[in-house]
């Protein structure tokens, strides 16, 4: 089974990476920058990939494209802390550029590569969510993991024919970088109940929003 990651070189993709290699996957993993973490790991790293930049994004991906993809998982991302009077237009459009434009872009370069029956992993939040939306604040999170629950509904439709299933997956609050240390469980814990949701994911159940503790999420 060949694996695809991107943003792997730390916190949740980093732990991913780390599952599939323990059932015997091999593993590539994407990233601007590899660090000491990732390059002890026996899997390929494809560095210099920064999914915001559009035009570059093709050539980074290109050494992925000879491979022949079980399961793309798009999992880098940022997040900006605005408030409503605090918040400035470039961090938003950032925002949007790693978090949703990003993952379309990844997977369309790679959809040449991935294998009959592939699966694709959209790691979403349930910031992402409006029903679940209780407590307002962080514009370009929510309206970036938004987009990307659009991306991931539409792909997953559009792939459908092809036999890709594609499921948007929130991970938790996971104590990583990201969170500053914060969060309820920790990447490895994240990533292990991440790779049974993966495991999960078929054509039946395609264009789903999942918690990583398998409760259904409300869009
Ligand atoms: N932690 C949580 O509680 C939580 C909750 C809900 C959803 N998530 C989602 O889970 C995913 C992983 O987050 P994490 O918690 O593991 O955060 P993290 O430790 O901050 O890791 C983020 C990863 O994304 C990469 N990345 C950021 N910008 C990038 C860019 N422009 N191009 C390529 N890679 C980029 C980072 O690479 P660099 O080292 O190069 O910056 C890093 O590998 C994200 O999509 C996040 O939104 C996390």
């Amino acid at each position: 089974m060949n694996v695809v990651i991107t943003g792997g070189n730390r916190g949740i993709g980093l732990a991913l990476a780390k599952q599939y290699l323990a059932r015997g996957a091999k593993v590539f993993v994407t990233c601007r920058n590899a660090c000491d973490d990732l390059n002890k790991l026996p899997v390929t790293v494809v560095k210099g990939v920064d999914v915001s930049n559009p035009d570059m994004l093709a050539d980074t991906l290109m050494p992925l494209l000879s491979t022949k993809i079980d399961l793309l998982i798009n999992n880098a991302g940022v997040l900006g802390r605005e408030g409503v009077e605090d918040w400035d237009p470039n961090t938003i459009d950032y925002q949007f550029r790693v978090n949703a434009l990003g993952p379309l872009l990844v997977t369309q370069i790679l959809l040449p590569a991935l294998a009959t029956n592939a699966k694709i992993a959209m790691i979403t939040s349930r910031m992402g969510s409006m029903e679940d939306n209780t407590s307002g604040g962080y514009y370009g999170y929510r309206m970036s993991k938004a987009a990307l629950n659009a991306v991931g509904v539409s792909l997953a439709n559009d792939l459908k024919p092809k036999g890709i299933a594609v499921g948007l997956f929130h991970p938790g609050f996971v104590q990583t970088d990201m969170v500053n240390g914060n969060g309820d469980i920790d990447a490895d814990t994240s990533a292990s109940r991440l790779v049974s949701r993966i495991d999960e994911l078929t054509l039946k159940n395609t264009g789903s929003f999942v918690h990583s503790n398998g409760e259904l999420l409300p869009w």
